[in-house]
């Protein structure tokens, strides 16, 4: 009986020690996790702890280690919460984190998540788990951590979906999988809309390949990652009729990864399904240059009616001048006298006129203003009317609504055009309807834009524009102009369309700012007419109206000339008669005179 008690006792004893022990674990456990998250601050730093879960040792550490900490133990938000991509997550156990607000999760999606498995998940499990929903930084330690001190890390593109780590191992638990994707596809689809994005072929392999400054981007980026480009092809043979808005739609519904074509996202509150500014242009008309002034209106155009007006006040200011200085006082002068001063009028248009015989200096010096004054008239009339002649300038560019109006232009729109912009647009609500002609189909409307037709005007942005331009060069004589005043959005931010969850978008977004850190973006842009040309998507032909091959003065092209001379000659004959008529008179008297 007594040994039986002492053997009691003696369990018991053990027992207690054993427990003593068990409790005694707990403090490792907790070192042991402290050491591990010191580890991955050093890896890469977090700022925040995000705690899912209770009962578990995790909430005890975060005072030790001078981190901000939030604990969520019922596994859910249920609030926006603005989270920084520098969170670390750490779930008490698997599936702890229940979190439903998706804008959180959002932010989330990128953090890191440190898992205490307890029970007898498996890691494969958990790591599928957390795939499905687009969450790739995993790592997870099981509760016998303290005794092993294995790190369970998830990986992707690998055969087995998770690595053991060792807590003292050189390796990294956390790596960047998105770096290399060892082939893996990237859905995408193209616009196909030069010059941002121009399917090339391969003459010998027949493997197509995208250029352009937007299709540049995603294939250098394919290659950057070593993934491979999956050309969604089949969605657009579905629906057969396709514009360029039905991209970012499936990149919403998730049928893409990332579209190969831009969209402008300045007027847009929610950026979730795009990704930062690729680039900023404006989006004008391209208006038909003004004609030419025709031959004979420019007598008209030469005459400048501010010029004219201080030519006038020279001629009072000589012609008084000329009475007073004649005839020492003020008393001689009279409207007509000053209005029709022989001397002046022929000075001023260039003619000889007698010059006083007996002048004082003044009046010398007057005569000599007066000649030079009409030397200066008459060879600036000159010069313009030749320069006008040889080179007649253009009329007048429209600059407002109602220039518009009065014009014969059309304004051509695709329809998907008129809902994003035009309703938006102040300056262009007050177009009657009738001049804005909608089409439904947006290849027309581009064959229509690029066959230079002069009957429209069109949207078309900046970087298009200068291809037009440079196309323009080898023309006759350029066509269009980009009209700065009637724009439908003078700084408009284009943006790549991508999936909602798409892990790799801060990857995506840094190799975006580098190509154009680089200068690259400037380059393709440069390039990209000299890529129509070559890829034959422009055509050579000449779309300006052949010049006319005489550019001689017609009889008709002096029609007010010669009829304002006309007009000045019947004048004169009238004086001449009613002045001849005047010295009948006289003679008559004179005649009476005599008799008497
Ligand atoms: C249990 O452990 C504590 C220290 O951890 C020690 O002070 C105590 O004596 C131990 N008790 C037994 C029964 O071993
Ligand atoms: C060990 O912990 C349990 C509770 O977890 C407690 O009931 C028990 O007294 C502890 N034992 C010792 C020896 O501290
Ligand atoms: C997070 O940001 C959104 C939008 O910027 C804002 O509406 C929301 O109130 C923010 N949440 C918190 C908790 O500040
Ligand atoms: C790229 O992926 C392929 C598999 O598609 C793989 O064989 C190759 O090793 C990868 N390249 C690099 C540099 O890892
Ligand atoms: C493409 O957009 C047009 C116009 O919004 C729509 O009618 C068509 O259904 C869209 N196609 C797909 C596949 O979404």
């Amino acid at each position: 009986m007594a040994w039986f008690i002492i053997i009691l006792l003696c369990l018991g004893n053990s027992m207690a020690q054993f427990l003593n022990i068990t409790n005694k674990t707990k403090p490792d456990l907790e070192e042991r996790l402290v050491g591990l998250l010191l580890r991955l601050q050093t890896e890469k730093i977090y700022d925040t702890l995000l705690i899912y879960g209770r009962d578990c040792a995790f909430p005890s550490l975060s005072s030790r280690l001078q981190v901000p900490t939030v604990l969520v133990s019922s596994g859910s938000t249920n609030f926006e919460w603005n989270f920084s991509s520098l969170t670390l997550v750490l779930s008490c156990e698997f599936q702890a984190e229940r979190e439903e607000n998706y804008r959180t999760l959002m932010k989330l999606q990128l953090a890191r998540r440190l898992i205490l498995l307890r029970g007898d998940f498996q890691p494969d499990t958990v790591c599928d788990f957390y795939s499905k929903k687009d969450q790739y930084n995993i790592a997870m330690v099981k509760e016998n951590f303290d005794q092993f001190g294995v790190v369970y890390s998830c990986r992707l593109f690998q055969d087995r979906n998770y690595e053991k780590v060792n807590l003292f191992d050189v390796n990294p638990i956390f790596v960047e999988q998105f770096r290399n994707m060892h082939g893996a596809p990237i859905r995408t689809i193209t616009d196909n809309l030069a010059p941002r994005s121009m399917l090339t072929q391969d003459p010998k392999t027949g493997e197509k390949k995208w250029i352009g400054y937007v299709a540049n981007v995603i294939s250098q980026f394919i290659e950057k990652v070593n993934a491979t480009m999956d050309m969604q092809e089949e969605l657009t043979d579905i629906e057969g009729k396709f514009f360029v808005a039905n991209i970012s739609k499936w990149t919403a519904d998730d049928l893409l990864d990332i579209g190969m074509t831009m969209e402008s996202t300045g007027e847009m509150s929610n950026f979730d399904t795009f990704t930062y500014p690729y680039l900023t242009c404006s989006y004008c008309f391209m208006v038909p240059l003004p004609d030419l002034v025709p031959y004979n209106e420019i007598y008209g155009v030469i005459i400048d009616r501010g010029v004219l007006g201080v030519l006038f006040v020279l001629f009072i200011i000589f012609s008084v001048m000329l009475i007073y200085i004649k005839q020492r006082s003020f008393r001689g002068l009279s409207l007509t006298r000053v209005l029709m001063n022989d001397m002046c009028l022929r000075g001023f248009l260039g003619q000889p006129f007698p010059f006083p015989r007996q002048s004082c200096r003044k009046l010398k010096l007057i005569c000599l203003l007066l000649c030079f004054a009409s030397l200066m008239t008459t060879t600036m009339y000159g010069a313009y009317l030749k320069t006008f002649l040889y080179s007649p300038p253009a009329e007048p560019k429209m600059r407002t609504i109602s220039d518009f109006e009065k014009s014969r232009y059309t304004i051509a729109m695709n329809w998907a055009e008129i809902n994003l912009l035009l309703f938006r647009n102040s300056k262009l609500q007050g177009v009657s309807d009738a001049r804005v002609q909608i089409f439904e189909d947006y290849l027309e409307f581009l064959s229509l834009r690029e066959s230079f037709d002069t009957d429209y005007i069109f949207p078309v942005n900046s970087v298009r524009w200068s291809t037009y331009n440079e196309q323009q060069k080898l023309f006759h004589h350029p066509v269009f102009y980009y009209s700065d005043d009637f724009c439908l959005s003078r700084y408009s931010i284009l943006s790549f369309p991508i999936r909602r969850h798409l892990p790799y978008r801060e990857l995506f977004e840094e190799h975006i700012l580098r190509q154009k850190e680089f200068g690259l973006l400037d380059l393709w842009i440069d390039h990209s007419f000299l890529d129509m040309l070559r890829l034959e998507l422009m055509p050579y032909t000449d779309f300006s109206e052949p010049p006319e091959d005489e550019l001689e003065i017609w009889l008709d092209d002096l029609y007010w000339v010669l009829g304002l001379y006309a007009l000045a000659l019947g004048i004169s004959c009238c004086c001449f008669a009613l002045e001849v008529l005047g010295s009948l008179n006289c003679w008559t008297r004179l005649k009476e005179y005599k008799w008497r």
